[in-house]
């Protein structure tokens, strides 16, 4: 044997203690950014039922949300609004006392230093459930649109938001938004851009938790074909371009390459979205007790560190916060 000439790759992998020294990724709470789903009206704290441990909070309830997320060493929230009136022009989404601005403002006021991104979208909050204006043809009008959303930003910006997080995959939304922000007088506020965002299957439990399902037709017009790698390099120079701040890449599991394609390119913070879909498969697997769903969340979410994401948007967070203080 002794003539045989191999690396011994097992000398590292020894004790607990040897491993920990030679681990090339983490997961810290730093890195976790908590979606929260904030809905008009009182008393309410619903659970969504495909999404197990999420919840629906309004207003009052938002300050204990906000406090449990700031002991467990979370710093940022992606907020989302369920609005009580929906309509054609998602006038909700932009309007001054608005479910998020009003949240954004409450969390400003009471943890200033929360990081608050707002997810600017027009979905959640038109009764057709698009992203954008729907033209007369019945496609989602690109360029009509943008200026609902840059009011969108500003209105967010202006409400105490930290950063603009734009997910509607709208042409052109990061230069509108950024152009926007700036003349408001925002030139400091980043934009988080959902550059790399496909048309997926794993949004629909998301679409229950944010009642933003679209009523008619799908998103393929603008969210982006799951077979393409190519047209996400695309995607993400357009964005880098036009001022984006950071890069999303939405979903995740499903799309390891393309997180690691995209961090190679670009140097701005990439941004992993572990989605809705991908939450409730783990979900209702530990709940079946198929799977141990603490080793799984935390391997996944370290892969996705290892496939380049320095942050992750994550409905485990509050999960891998308290896996972090117990160990
Ligand atoms: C809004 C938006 C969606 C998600 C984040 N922002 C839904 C969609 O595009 O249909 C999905 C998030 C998730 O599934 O966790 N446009």
């Amino acid at each position: 044997m002794h003539d045989l000439n191999f690396n011994r790759h097992r000398r590292l992998r020894t004790s607990n203690a040897m491993r920990e020294l030679v681990r090339e990724n983490h997961i810290t709470t730093s890195d976790l950014i908590y979606p929260l789903f904030v809905v008009e009206g009182e008393q309410v704290r619903t659970e969504v039922s495909s999404m197990p441990g999420v919840f629906q909070v309004s207003l009052d309830y938002l300050d204990q949300e906000i406090s449990e997320l700031e002991q467990l060493g979370i710093r940022s929230v992606l907020l989302f609004g369920i609005p009580k009136e929906k309509d054609e022009e998602g006038t909700q989404a932009y309007c001054e006392t608005g479910i998020v601005q009003q949240s954004l403002k409450q969390i400003k006021a009471n943890f200033p230093s929360m990081v608050t991104i707002a997810d600017t979208c027009l979905c959640e909050y038109t009764s057709h459930g698009h992203c954008g204006l729907i033209h007369a043809d019945g496609h989602v009008d690109n360029d009509k649109s943008l200026p609902l959303h840059v009011q969108t930003a500003i209105s967010q910006a202006k409400a105490g938001a930290d950063i603009i997080a734009p997910s509607s995959m709208m042409d052109g939304f990061v230069a509108a938004i950024r152009k926007g922000l700036d003349e408001a007088g925002f030139q400091q506020t980043p934009i988080m851009s959902y550059a790399v965002k496909y048309a997926s299957a794993f949004y629909g439990p998301f679409r229950d938790a944010a009642e933003s399902a679209p009523q008619f037709g799908d998103r393929k017009q603008y969210q982006m074909d799951p077979a393409n790698r190519r047209e996400a390099f695309r995607e993400a120079a357009s964005d880098v371009e036009q001022g984006a701040d950071f890069l999303i890449v939405k979903p995740s599991l499903a799309y390891m390459d393309i997180i690691r394609d995209v961090k190679e390119r670009h140097d701005l913070p990439m941004v992993a979205y572990n989605v809705s879909g991908e939450y409730s498969m783990v979900k209702a697997a530990a709940q079946n007790g198929w799977i141990d769903e603490k080793a799984i969340v935390l391997e996944t979410l370290t892969a996705m560190k290892r496939a380049g994401a320095d942050l992750i948007i994550t409905y485990h967070a509050k999960d891998v916060a308290n896996w972090i203080q117990q160990s």
